[in-house]
Order: C-alpha cells, then sequence, then structure tokens
C-alpha cells in the first residue's frame, strides 16, 4: 500500500530533516515508524513515494506541512498525575522554598497538555486562586491544540484523584460522555505556547522545570545543550523534575540530584 515502503535514501532525508528541526536522531531500526506515522500524509497529499514527499517538504511554502511532519514524528505519550510521586515532591519544595508566593513553574515538553493542567492543579491546591499561572510549552502544534482545547477522555483522567476531579474538572455529556473537561478557572491558569528546546528559551526565568519524558528521545550531545539552556531559564535557585527512566549521570553536572528524577541547580 502507500506508503508502507520507503528507501533507505528516502529515509535518510526524513530523519535529516527531523534532526534539523528537532534535535532528534531517529536510528534505522525506526523505518516502520516512520512508514507507520507518514504513510497518512502520503495518501492525503494523493503522493506516490517518499521521495514525492520530500520534495513536497522542501517546497519553501510549504511550512505547515513541515510543522505536520515534526509533529507526526515526536513521541507523545502523556496522561495527568503521570509518576505521580514527583507531585508529592513538588507540595515540599512549595512548603520549604516558596512559602510567601507560588514559584514559576514552565512544564517544558507539556505534549497534549495533561502534565501542565496536573501542575495547575497542585499550585492552586497550595496557594489557592492567587496571581499565578504555568508556563508550557512543547515542539508540537498539534499537541498544543489539543492542550488548548482541553477536552480528556475518561481513560487518561484515571489518575486524577476524586477530589480534584470534583474540583476542577467537568463531565461530558451527550457525545462528549466518555471525556472530561479542564473546568474555566484551571484552563486560565495555564498558558501553552510553542517552544523548541534546543534554541535558548527567552522567556522569563523559571523556578521549577518539569521536563519529564522528553530528554530520553536525545543524542547526548543534544541533552546537554537542552540542559544548558534549562540550566539558563531558572534564577539561582531552581529544580528540575526528569522522567524517571531519565538520569543526569554522566551527561550535565551543574544540577545535584535531591530525590529520584528531581534535581536542583548547583
Ligand atoms: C513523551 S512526551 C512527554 C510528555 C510529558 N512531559 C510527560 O512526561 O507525560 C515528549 C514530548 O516532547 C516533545 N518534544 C520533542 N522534541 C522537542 C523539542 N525539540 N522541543 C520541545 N519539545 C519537544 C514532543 O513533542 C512530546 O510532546
Amino acid at each position: 500500500m502507500i506508503g508502507d515502503f520507503i528507501s533507505d535514501q528516502e529515509f535518510t532525508c526524513i530523519a535529516d530533516f527531523f534532526k534539523a528541526e528537532s534535535g532528534i536522531h531517529l536510528r534505522d531500526h525506526k523505518k516502520n515508524l516512520v512508514c507507520g506515522r507518514l504513510n497518512q500524509r502520503l495518501r492525503i497529499l494523493g503522493l506516490s513515494s517518499y521521495g514525492e514527499y520530500i520534495e513536497y517538504l522542501n517546497v519553501p511554502n510549504n511550512k505547515g506541512e513541515r510543522n505536520m511532519c515534526i509533529d507526526l514524528l515526536t513521541t507523545n505519550e502523556t496522561y495527568f498525575f503521570r509518576e505521580c510521586k514527583h507531585f508529592e515532591k513538588l507540595a515540599e519544595l512549595f512548603t520549604k522554598y516558596y512559602q510567601k508566593s507560588a514559584p514559576d513553574i514552565w512544564c517544558a515538553a507539556c505534549s497534549s497538555g495533561e502534565e501542565a493542567y496536573t501542575l495547575a492543579m497542585c499550585t492552586q491546591e497550595h496557594y489557592g486562586h492567587g496571581n499565578w499561572v504555568v508556563r508550557a510549552s512543547d515542539i508540537s502544534e498539534r499537541m498544543l491544540d489539543l492542550a488548548k482545547k482541553a477536552i480528556y477522555s475518561v481513560h487518561r483522567a484515571k489518575n486524577i484523584p476524586n477530589e480534584y476531579l470534583r474540583k476542577y474538572c467537568l463531565n461530558g455529556v451527550g457525545e462528549k460522555t466518555g471525556y472530561i473537561m479542564v473546568n474555566d478557572e484551571l484552563y486560565h491558569k495555564v498558558n501553552f505556547f510553542k517552544n523548541n528546546l534546543l534554541v535558548p528559551y527567552i522567556g522569563g526565568k523559571a523556578d521549577i522545570i518539569f521536563l519529564r519524558n522528553a530528554l530520553i528521545y536525545f543524542e547526548k550531545d543534544e541533552k546537554v545543550k537542552i540542559l544548558e539552556n534549562i540550566y539558563r531559564a531558572m534564577p539561582k535557585q531552581g529544580f528540575l523534575f526528569l522522567g524517571h527512566s531519565e538520569s543526569l549521570n554522566g551527561v550535565y553536572d551543574k544540577f545535584e540530584s535531591i530525590a529520584p528524577a528531581v534535581y536542583a541547580k548547583c
């Protein structure tokens, strides 16, 4: 079927394009993944090979397709209260270091928004309505669009404690049965924007940065670049949360470990 085969040369072109745009290196064994995710584009665009698709991507005006290609090749798995011990640690940091007002929090690879809204729920629990926002970014415009819709299947929301579900979410009715929606107040507490982690961050400083389950997709050189950008985005005192399967050991030494996958700026 169209899009089910990609030659070595075509794969290299797409992998080079994706590496230049996102920093992520697609190894040869990812050929099937690339076909699985991009074959729909060939069909929709009426193209008969990846060679034609690459030509289409290279047309200067086709920026929308280049974004779409990046979106489809990134891995966006996420859910509410993922690796939930981290939210207990976050509450500890609130109590210990940020007694007067909420810290600036940046969710730096937020995917479809579940992690950012989880952070907003935790911040609201601790500081109330207050004058705070959670910043949240991703490279994928498609994911950011989903995040801004804030509608999720109940399956993705199954880790939200019942009390928080009642306080911060609305149950879908009619054709939205089986979905929840983040309530209006929480919705306005999260600011989503597009950001490439490899580009130095020019927004304001962030005291606490969640960068979970993203570094794992990068090679060491790119990890170091990203971590340098993260380091510079923090004030003197700052805390970094990674995914539980990620570590800075042997990669970057300007943070010290303070709990599993939690680091403090040195
Ligand atoms: C697996 S998701 C992690 C979502 C969430 N942090 C979590 O732990 O549940 C990884 C996210 O990193 C994003 N990403 C990949 N490369 C990126 C880059 N260069 N800049 C910003 N985000 C990137 C992807 O689009 C994807 O949404």
